[in-house]
């Protein structure tokens, strides 16, 4: 049994869901957003509920789950920072803002800071190598990064 469930507001966007889709397991993806929305990350217990709602298993939920790098598998910080590591953005010096970044934060790719204030993570391509190097921060892109623009950023979060 599990102990996560959807809040009011992504039951009926379930329900609503369900009226659009012949097949249940093609709302494994909208099911893994609503969970990460509402709580940030996506546990073990949500995965064996979407499975239990979508009368799949919790295995195909969790194979899904860990495809892709956007859905975050452990709690995550107020601030999600996500550094490209790929070629544009390395070019451009994307190694030498990850360096800046681990010491002004005292942590690694993969880890938070103790008080949850900021995750910090390496992925592939943004898709915005146009202005590399470039990070997410949230839900926002933070582009053509500097050492002193990464000051800044981090500089006006509360
Ligand atoms: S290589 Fe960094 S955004 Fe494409």
């Amino acid at each position: 049994m599990s102990t996560f469930a959807f809040n009011e507001e992504n039951e009926k966007k379930f329900q609503s869901l369900l009226t659009r889709y012949p097949d249940k397991a093609s709302l494994s993806l909208p099911s893994l957003w609503m969970v990460q929305y509402q709580e940030g990350w996506i546990s073990e217990e949500a995965m064996v509920y979407i499975a239990q709602k979508l009368g799949t298993s919790a295995m195909d939920i969790q194979s899904i789950a860990s495809f892709y790098t956007m859905f975050n598998l452990k709690p995550v910080g107020k601030y999600h920072i996500q550094l490209c590591k790929t070629l544009s953005c390395m070019l451009c010096g994307s190694r030498e803002i990850k360096n800046h970044i681990e010491n002004r934060l005292g942590i690694k790719f993969g880890q938070s800071t103790k008080d949850m204030k900021f995750t910090l993570s390496e992925v592939e391509c943004l898709g915005s190598c146009g202005t590399s190097p470039c990070m997410s921060l949230n839900e926002d892109y933070k582009e053509n990064l500097t050492i002193e623009k990464v000051d800044e950023i981090l500089d006006g979060l509360k």
